[in-house]
């Protein structure tokens, strides 16, 4: 979950990058209520930071992954509030912003085991999803692009793979909860689901069963070795040169 900067280091406004190179272009945006001039090409992570605040927390993967660094801001002559995360969305002239620290959300206990993956899970473990008023100000407000409205319609007519898949790729960063006029706990509801679908529904999968035995026997500890043996250097340059889908 997400949390604001602390602790203001020293000011850092310039112009120019040290060591004589090109000048940087700068901007002014406000960082929680104070004027700041960064540059044009950061984003909000990066404009905090340069701004001379070190971020203590609401920072982790740094790559839109983590949902740590949940944003709020306002743009000059625009009433709405928008959201973001501070690691991925650029600043803009006149940006008035402030990090999110943490969006509280009671989390339902239960024992998946005694659970059914039907509207009877919903009802009983988050029966908020029911004063849903369609609205789409959680869509509206979701920094992936999910279409966290039509995952809630689907957790209330018990669709528990729709909502598996709408979710998929929340972060949980709370900005749809801040949000909802309803005060649903729209990421909350996602990971039911997906633990559901997880125990109940999802097909078996012979390939997954085939690699599990191959790592078991030893198929890649030649290569998990390597791995091991590399320096973080190594390791990053591998990881990004990798194939990816
Ligand atoms: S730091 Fe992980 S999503 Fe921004």
């Amino acid at each position: 979950m997400a949390c604001a900067m602390a602790g203001k280091t020293e000011g850092s406004k310039t112009s120019q990058a040290e060591g004589g190179q090109a000048k940087q272009k700068l901007i002014t945006i406000q960082i929680m209520g104070k004027p700041h001039d960064v540059p044009a090409d950061a984003t909000i992570m990066g404009a905090i930071e340069y701004a001379g605040h070190q971020i203590i927390r609401g920072a982790g993967c740094r790559e839109g992954y983590c949902g740590a660094c949940a944003t709020i801001y306002r743009l000059p002559g625009d009433h709405k509030i928008q959201t973001g995360l501070a690691c991925m969305t650029m600043v803009e002239e006149g940006m008035s912003l402030a990090q999110v620290p943490y969006v509280p959300a009671e989390k339902a206990i239960y024992d998946i085991e005694k659970l059914k993956p039907n509207v009877s899970a919903i009802q009983e473990m988050y029966p908020s999803v029911f004063r849903c008023v369609a609205c789409n100000t959680c869509t509206k407000s979701c920094p992936q692009g999910l279409q966290v409205m039509d995952y809630v319609q689907a957790a209330k007519r018990g669709d528990i793979a729709m909502v598996m898949d709408l979710s998929f790729d929340c972060v949980v960063c709370g900005m749809c909860m801040l949000r909802c006029p309803a005060e649903i706990t729209q990421p909350l509801v996602g990971i039911l689901a997906k633990r559901l679908y997880g125990r109940y529904l999802r097909k078996d999968s012979p390939e997954l069963a085939e690699r599990v035995k191959a790592v078991e026997e030893g198929a890649y500890d030649t290569e998990y070795a390597e791995l091991m043996s590399m320096s973080r250097e190594a390791l990053s340059k591998r990881y990004y040169a990798r194939d990816t889908e």
